[in-house]
This record gives structure tokens, sequence and C-alpha cells, in this order.
């Protein structure tokens, strides 16, 4: 049996840069055909001369491969109209993170002002920026995600034509939120349709499942997985695949992030067959809802998965994968 998915999409990726990105880049680029890719390089992508020589860098670390990286602009409230007008056909989305909240976000925002964010906010609003969110506050960790709900809101009543994604929802409260306000949407990781926190602490401590938002209890993955199984039209799968080198991430003071970006689609496939969800919706969870969200055209590619035992590699030149070792019945071929 084979299953054949149309110009899948991966919402939300972090590609680094320099060795990292030419060891990543060909792994997304094979079974993707396109991604939102993150700005929280060191520094982070800030200028139109960043956005640029990033995707020029991206596209010399893919090889041949057709893959669109749709282009994203981390935010600072000091943007301007006449910034933001310059640099709108670079870029797809703008990234906003809170100070500090996550890895390389320390240039992120320190408060939700209205009045200090309208200017860039509402200049996205009238130039159809959409903008992206990791919404989490600095508080206790398993709430931070659902105290940052009010702020999403807050966003999304006073900018009503501003497109706002919420990234990497963990929690029913965010699942909530999407159908209380017309112009919010979420990404969806992969991991976080899996894995509870009991995955990553319950047992001994798993480095490589640790991440922001940090997995969340069993009540929340299936408030998650309710919405990606029935494609709900405002979720899109985002894998906030996140790589970092082996040693950063076994060691005290792990880094954040789960890289999945090279067993995402065989996973997902996998999911939605064992839950009974049509293969219709996969399609919609994987490209068509993001495309009719951020109102963008991927270039042509079929991506085919056959009904192969697969193993995953335990690593990736120094990259370890979501449940490195462990046996998928889904490969795509040629399996990497
Ligand atoms: O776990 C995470 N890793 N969450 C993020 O928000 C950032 C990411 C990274 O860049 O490593
Ligand atoms: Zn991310």
């Amino acid at each position: 049996m084979s299953i054949s998915l149309y110009a899948p999409l991966d919402m939300h990726l972090h590609l680094r840069d320099g060795e990292m990105l030419r060891r990543v880049a060909p792994l997304s680029a094979r079974h993707f055909a396109g991604a939102l890719i993150m700005p929280n390089l060191i520094p982070p992508v800030s200028t139109k001369e960043d956005i640029v020589n990033y995707r020029t860098r991206i596209i010399q670390s893919i090889g041949d491969e057709t893959f669109m990286p749709y282009m994203t602009l981390f935010f600072k409230p000091t943007y301007t109209k006449e910034f933001l007008q310059s640099v709108r056909d670079e870029i797809t989305a703008i990234k906003l993170y809170p100070a500090g909240i996550t890895t390389n976000s320390e240039g992120g925002v320190s408060g939700f002002d209205i009045d200090t964010l309208r200017p860039p906010l509402q200049a996205m609003s009238d130039l159809g920026i959409p903008l992206c969110i990791h919404g989490e506050t600095g508080g206790f960790v398993m709430d931070r995600e659902a105290e940052f709900v009010p702020i999403y809101e807050k966003l999304a009543a006073h900018f009503p034509k501003l497109k706002i994604i919420m990234e990497h929802i963990t929690t029913k409260e965010s699942v909530a939120a999407l159908d209380r306000f017309d112009n919010l949407y979420a990404t969806i990781t992969l991991h976080h349709l899996i894995i509870t926190l009991d995955d990553v602490a319950g047992g001994m401590l798993q480095p490589h499942l640790f991440c922001k938002p940090i997995a969340k209890r069993p009540e929340d993955r299936a408030a998650l997985l309710k919405v990606a199984l029935a494609a709900h039209p405002k979720v899109m799968f985002g894998s906030d695949s996140a790589p970092h080198p082996k040693e950063s991430k076994e060691c005290p003071g792990c880094a954040a992030g789960v890289f999945t970006a090279p067993i995402a689609l065989q996973m997902l496939a996998e999911l939605f067959i064992q839950n009974n969800a049509p293969l219709e919706h996969l399609q919609h969870f994987i490209s068509a809802n993001a495309q009719q969200i951020y109102g963008i055209t991927p270039p042509d590619k079929e991506v085919v998965l056959l009904q192969k035992e697969f193993t995953i590699p335990q690593n990736y030149e120094g990259v370890v994968p979501m449940s490195a070792g462990e046996k998928l019945s889904w490969s795509i071929n040629p399996a990497i």
C-alpha cells in the first residue's frame, strides 16, 4: 500500500545556519514542498539584507530538491510601516517571541501593551502580514501557555484584520481559543500530538523530548489530536523541528528542541491511520489548510509513503531525532 501526499508543508521549522543548516536543510527539502523558516538565529533575522542572504544560504543548502523557504522576520516593536512595506515581498510572516522565553529569543518583546505594539501591528494588519507568536508567559512552566491565551485574545480583539498564528499549541485552552476569534489560527507539532510530560520526565529524563513549550497533560494532547485528526480548518502542521547537536542535548542544561524533520511525515501518516482518520484530513493538515490560511501556492511536489518498515536512525550527523532506533511502518523512498 502507498499514500501520496501533495505539496507537504511544514509551517514552523528551525533550519539554523552554517554547518547545521547544511546538515538539516536537505532532510526537510527531501520530504516537504516548503516550510516557514524561523528567524531565531544569532543575531536574529531582522533586516531586509538578513532575509535575502539567509534565503540564499538555505537555497544553496538544499541542492536540487524542489523546496520553497517561506521566510519570517524576527518581530521588533520598533519596526516602522515604511520598513515593513520595504520587506513585504520578501517575507511570509513575522515571528514574535516574548524576550528570553526560548532559544535565542533575548531580543524579543518584554510586554504586551497595546499602545506600544500598535504601530507595527497596525502596519502588519494593513499590509496583510501574518503574525506568528510563541505564546508563553514567564509563569510556572506548565501554565505558561494557558496564561498567554488572554494575551492572544487581547491582540486578536484589537487587530481583527491581523492574522495571528498561535505557534506550536500544547493546551486545551489554546484549542478552545481558536473558535472564539476569526483571526486566530494555530500550528501543531508532531511531538505534541504524541507525547505528554510523562514521556519527557515521568521515567528517566528524555532530553530529546525536551522542548518549549513543554509537553502537557493527556487531556491537552487529546484536544490537539481532536482538531488535527479532524483537519480543523484553522490548524496546520508545523513541526517546530529544532536541531541541536547531541552534546547540547545530552548534558546538564539541555537545550530545548525536538528534531523531527526527517520522520514527521511517516509518523503523521501512522498517527492518522491508527486513529482511523481519513487521509484527506492528513492532506489538509499538512498542506491545504496552510495554503488557505497564508494564501500561498507551494511548488508542485508529490511525496509517496510506502508501507515498508523503517528504523529511525540513531542520529543524523550528530543530531538525534525523536524516537531514534524505533521502527515505523511507513517509509519514504529512498529512506533517509
Ligand atoms: O524547543 C524549542 N526549541 N522551542 C522553541 O521555541 C525554540 C526552539 C529552538 O530554536 O531550539
Ligand atoms: Zn520554534
